[in-house]
C-alpha cells in the first residue's frame, strides 16, 4: 500500500514553479542494459563533482544565505557520477543513448560548480524577477546574487557561449519544497541541447518572434526534438505510450512536456523546447537554432528500479548499495518495513508565514526520519482574524524502529523551535 501511494504520487511530483517540469514514468520491465559507463562520448574534463563537498561554501554569514547545514551537507555527494549508484546507472543509460545518434557529439558535463549566479540560473534564460521560482521560500541562496542551483539549465549559457553545438548536462540541484516520498531537497537532473548546423538553418536567417515560430526551421527542431525524445523513452522504458503536451518555459518557444503511459496513468517525464532566439542571442550563439530538454533523474530511477522513497537515494545503507551494479536495472527489494510514527503540531501563524520554512526547521532537527509533513486542518478565527494550521509529521527511519520517547524529544524541540523561529503560537 505504502509502495504504490509512493509511486503514484510521482505524478504530482513536479515542483511548485512553473518553469519546472520533471515528473517522471516508471517502468515494470526489468531489462539489463549495456551500459559502459561515463567515457563513451566526446567527454569533457574528468567528472569530480565531489570536490564541491565543502559546507563552509554553502554557509556564508551573509543576512541572505538560507541555505542550512544540512543542506550544505548534501552538496557533493555527486550521486549522479558513481557507476553503481541508481542515479549514475539511469544517467550513463540515457548518455548510452545519446551517443547512439547519427548526427553529432553530445559533450558530457557533470561537474559545474552547483553554487551559480542569479544571471546564470534566471536572467540569462528569461525567467522575470518577480517569478516565484527565485523566491528565497522556494530557492536557497547562498548570498543576494550566488545560490545553489534549482535546475540543470542554469549552465545552457555557459556552454553555448564556449562554442558547444550539442551537449549533456547532469547535476545536483536544490528546491526548498514540500516534504513527501517523492520530494527531496536536493535531486538530480540531466539537460540536453543541441544546436543545428548552419547550412541546415539556412532559411531561419533573421527571423524572430511569430515569423521564426511558423518557419519550416523551427518545425524542423521540434520534431527532431520529439523524435530524439521519444526514442529516449523507448531506450529506457521499452516501447511505451507517449503523448504531448503544450508546456511553458521562459527559455523554449514553443515548449512542450512529454508523458508516458505507465499503469494506466499519464505520467509527467521532462521538460522542453524549442531554444528561445534570445537565450541564443544573450549566449553569442545568435546565428544558431536548436533545441533543449530537461529531466529529473530520480523520477526515472524511481520508477524504473521500483524505489519507492527518495530519500533512499541518499543513504549510506549497505542493504541499498549492495543490489544496485553499473549498467543493471534491477526492481529494488525493499529491506524494511519500520513503522512509522505521527505527530500532530498546530498553531497560530504569524503574516508572512512560509511553509517550507516549516517543513525545513523539521528535517534540520529530526533529518530523513521525516518521511512526510502534511497540513491536516486549517481554520480561521473570525473574532481574532487569526489563522491555525495543524501539520501531521510521519517519521520513519528506513534502517531501524523509531521509540516512541525519541520521537517525542524530537517533537518536543519542533515545537520549541518553530516558536522561537518562525514567530508562531503553538496551540
Ligand atoms: N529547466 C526546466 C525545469 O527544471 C526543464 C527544461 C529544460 C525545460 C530545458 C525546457 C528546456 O523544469
Amino acid at each position: 500500500m505504502k509502495i504504490s501511494t509512493a509511486i503514484l504520487s510521482i505524478t504530482s511530483l513536479s515542483p511548485a514553479h512553473s518553469w519546472t517540469a520533471p515528473a517522471i514514468p516508471r517502468f515494470t520491465s526489468r531489462t539489463k542494459v549495456s551500459t559502459t559507463g561515463f567515457t563513451q562520448l566526446h567527454s569533457a574534463p574528468p567528472s569530480s563533482s565531489t570536490k564541491y563537498a565543502d559546507p563552509s561554501r554553502y554557509l556564508s554569514d551573509h543576512p541572505n544565505n538560507n541555505v542550512p547545514p544540512h543542506i550544505a551537507a548534501l552538496v557533493g555527494k555527486g550521486l549522479h557520477t558513481r557507476p553503481n549508484h541508481p542515479i549514475g546507472i539511469i544517467r550513463a543509460k540515457i548518455q548510452e543513448y545519446f551517443s547512439s545518434l547519427p548526427h553529432q557529439d553530445f559533450t558530457i558535463y557533470d561537474a559545474e560548480d552547483p553554487i551559480v549566479t542569479t544571471t546564470q540560473c534566471f536572467d540569462d534564460l528569461r525567467i522575470p524577477p518577480d517569478h516565484p521560482g527565485r523566491s528565497p521560500s522556494d530557492t536557497y541562496y547562498i548570498t543576494d546574487t550566488t545560490l545553489l542551483r534549482t535546475h540543470t539549465s542554469a549552465h545552457q549559457s555557459e556552454h553555448l557561449r564556449s562554442g558547444a553545438d550539442a551537449f549533456l548536462c547532469a547535476g545536483d540541484v536544490y528546491r526548498r519544497d514540500e516534504i513527501d516520498a517523492s520530494h527531496y531537497p536536493a535531486f538530480h537532473q540531466l539537460e540536453g541541447v543541441r544546436l543545428f548546423p548552419v547550412e541546415e538553418m539556412k532559411g531561419a536567417e533573421g527571423k524572430e518572434g511569430q515569423e521564426w515560430l511558423e518557419s519550416e526551421e523551427c518545425k524542423v527542431i521540434a520534431e527532431d526534438l520529439k523524435a530524439t525524445l521519444e526514442g529516449l523513452m523507448d531506450h529506457l522504458f521499452g516501447e511505451t505510450e507517449k503523448r504531448w503536451n503544450e508546456d511553458y518555459f521562459p527559455f523554449t518557444s514553443p515548449s512542450y512536456e512529454l508523458e508516458i503511459k505507465y499503469q494506466g496513468e499519464w505520467l509527467e517525464v521532462l521538460g522542453c523546447g524549442v531554444v528561445h532566439e534570445e537565450v541564443l542571442q544573450t549566449s553569442d550563439r545568435a546565428d544558431r537554432r536548436g533545441w533543449a530538454f530537461g529531466l529529473g533523474l530520480e523520477r526515472l530511477a524511481m520508477i524504473l528500479f521500483e524505489i519507492p522513497d527518495i530519500r533512499l537515494f541518499w543513504t549510506e545503507d549497505q542493504r541499498f548499495h549492495s543490489q544496485f551494479a553499473s549498467g543493471e536495472i534491477v526492481k529494488f527489494e525493499s529491506y524494511s518495513k519500520y513503522p512509522p510514527v505521527y505527530k500532530d503540531i498546530a498553531f497560530w501563524i504569524p503574516e508572512g508565514f512560509v511553509e517550507n520554512d516549516f517543513f525545513e526547521l523539521a528535517r534540520g532537527i529530526a533529518g530523513d526520519i521525516v518521511e512526510k509533513m502534511e497540513l491536516i486542518d486549517e481554520f480561521t478565527n473570525p473574532k481574532k482574524g487569526k489563522t491555525s494550521k495543524c501539520y501531521r509529521i510521519t517519521y520513519r527511519s528506513m534502517d531501524r524502529s523509531l521509540t516512541n520517547e525519541e520521537i517525542d524529544a524530537l517533537q518536543m524541540q519542533v515545537r520549541e523551535k518553530v516558536a522561537e523561529d518562525l514567530g508562531v503560537e503553538v496551540r
